[in-house]
């Protein structure tokens, strides 16, 4: 039988990939030790004490979000704006005619790896919309490729991977040395810093409220395991349990592959322009708060402690997490997306407002009569009472068939909401 030792008990491989990285030190059962001890947090804006557990993550970010930073960067440090800023999960999606009428040219993964494509779809969907922030148009599932892993997209099916990841062995054979394949995510990124970078340079170096930012984004090790061993979406997590349950040595080095490869490629994309990355944990509310916390957080933690380590804020996102939402602060995220599930205010409050947050609006209001849409987006906005650190957004990304007026009256009543 495999040696069962969850990290609760071990330290083990996630706890060496761990250990030199600077941030809040692991206690010896693999969790974050005393988050409490550390009164406002990671966040950027915060003292010198936190400077010194962060030393790089300073240098670029002070840059642009000094005081005349971008209102987005400026939020996602929780400094003070002058509106909250705006952006959507999904906001290039198939809703929007603009990308559907790319998408009858081109399958999504060729959309993805043509940086021209990639790059007029994130500048479009950003400018149609007008709002704060660009995420780059790339698949959570494209590190899949370089580290061996193939799959396809199966029209109404969603992701397919060809042969699922099982065991130790085929963890074993990953490859980690491959993430310069990944580079056209970043040429696509560098075209989205040109084009939006057009202003004086004395304005791209301090630059205006309203300088657009760029998002970068990974999927998580927990969500992209998911799908990496179970071959696709799933809605019970069995074979990810089982493997997370049954076989820790496995489990261990597909987490610390996953570490290797997507801090690589967020370094790429932070060298091409992204301002900020997201890291996606899409399904992580599927595990229980003691499962989170035996075997997500210590190598989230560690993925994000390195990409702040890179000089850029994160934001970590998940679905269903709000009993989860404590635990997930203690990777040291400078913001947290919640979904449409917890009201803010409260999420909020029981984070100690010593987080950054983004969201939360359910995405299906969009489908709602204009007065109900309005009331709901004024909720939102009433919840975060124009607190430092709030960045508004849905609770997870736009549906197909949303309509594009909605999204943009939504746009039109944040602007007109000054703080
Ligand atoms: O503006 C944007 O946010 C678009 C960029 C983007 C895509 N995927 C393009 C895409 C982003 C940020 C993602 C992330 C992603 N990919 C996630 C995390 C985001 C989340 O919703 O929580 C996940 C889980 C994936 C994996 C994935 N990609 C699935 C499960 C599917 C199929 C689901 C479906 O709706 O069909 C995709 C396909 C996909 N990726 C689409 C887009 C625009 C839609 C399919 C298409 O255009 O053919």
């Amino acid at each position: 039988m495999t040696d069962f030792k969850p990290a609760s008990t071990s330290t083990g491989t996630e706890r060496a990939q761990a250990e030199p990285l600077a941030g809040p030190a692991l206690d010896g059962q693999n969790r974050v030790a005393d988050p409490g001890a550390d009164p406002e947090g990671p966040n950027r804006a915060a003292t010198t004490a936190d400077q010194t557990a962060y030393p790089p993550a300073v240098l670029k970010t002070d840059a642009a979000a000094g005081a005349n930073g971008s209102r987005f960067l400026r939020a996602c440090l929780r400094q003070p704006v002058d509106r909250t800023p705006v952006w959507f999960l999904r906001q290039a999606g198939r809703y929007m005619p603009e990308y559907m009428a790319v998408r009858k040219h081109h399958s999504l993964l060729d959309i993805c790896r043509t940086p021209d494509i990639a790059a007029e779809v994130t500048i479009t969907a950003a400018e149609r919309l007008g709002v704060d922030a660009a995420i780059i148009f790339a698949d959570l599932l494209l590190p899949l490729t370089p580290m061996g892993l193939d799959f396809e997209f199966v029209a109404n099916e969603g992701p397919k991977i060809h042969t699922p990841l099982r065991t130790a062995e085929q963890a074993k054979a990953l490859r980690t040395d491959r993430t310069e394949d990944l580079l056209y995510v970043s040429h696509a990124i560098e075209k989205v810093a040109a084009h939006f970078a057009t202003r004086p340079r004395t304005e791209v170096l301090h630059p205006t409220p309203d300088a657009l930012g760029i998002i970068g984004f990974c999927g998580a090790p927990f969500t992209l395991a998911s799908y990496m061993i179970e071959g696709g979406s799933s809605r019970n997590y069995i074979e990810t349990k089982k493997m997370m349950y049954g076989d820790f040595d496995a489990w261990s080095i597909l987490m610390d592959k996953l570490i290797t490869v997507l801090t690589d490629y967020a370094a790429q994309q932070v060298a091409a322009g992204a301002d900020v990355i997201q890291v996606f944990d899409s399904w992580v509310g599927a595990l229980s708060p003691s499962d989170y916390r035996a075997y997500a957080l210590a190598p989230t933690t560690t993925l994000i402690r390195n990409i702040q380590a890179l000089g850029v804020p994160v934001i970590y996102f998940g679905v269903e997490t709000s009993t989860l939402l404590p635990i997930m602060r203690q990777t040291g995220c400078d913001v947290l997306g919640l979904d449409w599930r917890t009201p803010l205010d409260l999420a909020w409050r029981d984070l100690n407002y010593r987080v950054a947050v983004q969201g939360n609006l359910d995405p299906i209001t969009l489908f709602a009569p204009p007065e109900v849409l309005h009331q709901r987006v004024a909720e939102v906005l009433a919840g975060a009472a124009g607190r430092p650190g709030h960045i508004f957004n849905l609770g997870h990304g736009i549906v197909p068939n949303t309509p594009v007026d909605a999204v943009l009256a939504v746009v039109e009543q944040i602007k007109q909401s000054r703080l």
